[in-house]
């Protein structure tokens, strides 16, 4: 047991000396990465909302992909400090306020991509549930934001909400993917649960 946490903890310093080489703020961006290289969730010229987006490593990843005829939109209750390139905004603001948000974030996107994760307390029922309430947000955000067609990513700690929420996910998009990427670590709970299709 100590071995396979030891193990996943020198893969997390990996990808995370990876990500200071290569300059994105956080190791998550190779997350993004793999679904991206599965899924194609994100197109060049297409406008994509991020949900959680401090640091700023998946603004940076989908401003590249989308490129100067696409658009990125952040949204974080943490403000992201690194520069950033002329077709990302960053807003500072809190996703289960979505009223609130819809006015500042605009709509029509592509793509709704969530890695919002809850202050954690230790409890994984408590973090599960924090978790799910995040899920509930970005897939009522989607909901208000997202073009038919469009694709969905959201991280989620699997716990007694996760079917429910998976289910959710799949009456809203023509198919629905459930994908731990390599670099999350092995004992965590987190996994992401993708949306394609976005029905009409
Ligand atoms: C794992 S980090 C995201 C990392 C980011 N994807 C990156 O690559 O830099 C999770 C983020 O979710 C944000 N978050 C948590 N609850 C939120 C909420 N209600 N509204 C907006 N952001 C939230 C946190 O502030 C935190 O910055």
């Amino acid at each position: 047991m100590k071995r396979r946490n030891n193990n996943s903890r020198s893969r997390a310093d990996f990808y995370a000396r990876k990500a200071q080489k290569e300059n994105f703020p956080a190791r998550s961006v190779y997350k993004l990465e793999e679904i991206q290289a599965k899924y194609r969730v994100i197109r060049p010229a297409a406008r994509v909302l991020d949900l959680g987006c401090s640091p700023g490593s998946w603004l940076l990843y989908a401003a590249k992909i989308v490129g100067p005829k696409g658009m990125v939109v952040g949204v974080d209750l943490k403000e992201v400090n690194i520069s950033l390139p002329v077709n990302v905004r960053a807003h500072v603001g809190d996703v289960t306020a979505v009223d609130d948000l819809l006015p500042v974030i605009g709509s029509r996107f592509d793509a709704v991509i969530s890695d919002m994760a809850p202050a954690t307390t230790g409890r994984k029922d408590v973090d599960a549930a924090r978790s799910y309430n995040l899920c509930r947000a970005a897939l009522d955000t989607a909901e208000a934001t997202l073009a038919p067609g469009g694709s969905f990513v959201c991280k989620i700690f699997q716990g007694e909400d996760f079917t429910a929420f998976s289910d959710s996910v799949l009456v809203r998009f023509d198919a629905r993917r459930i994908f731990k990427p390599q670099t999350c670590r092995k004992d965590s709970r987190e996994i992401y649960i993708i949306g394609l299709g976005r029905k009409k």
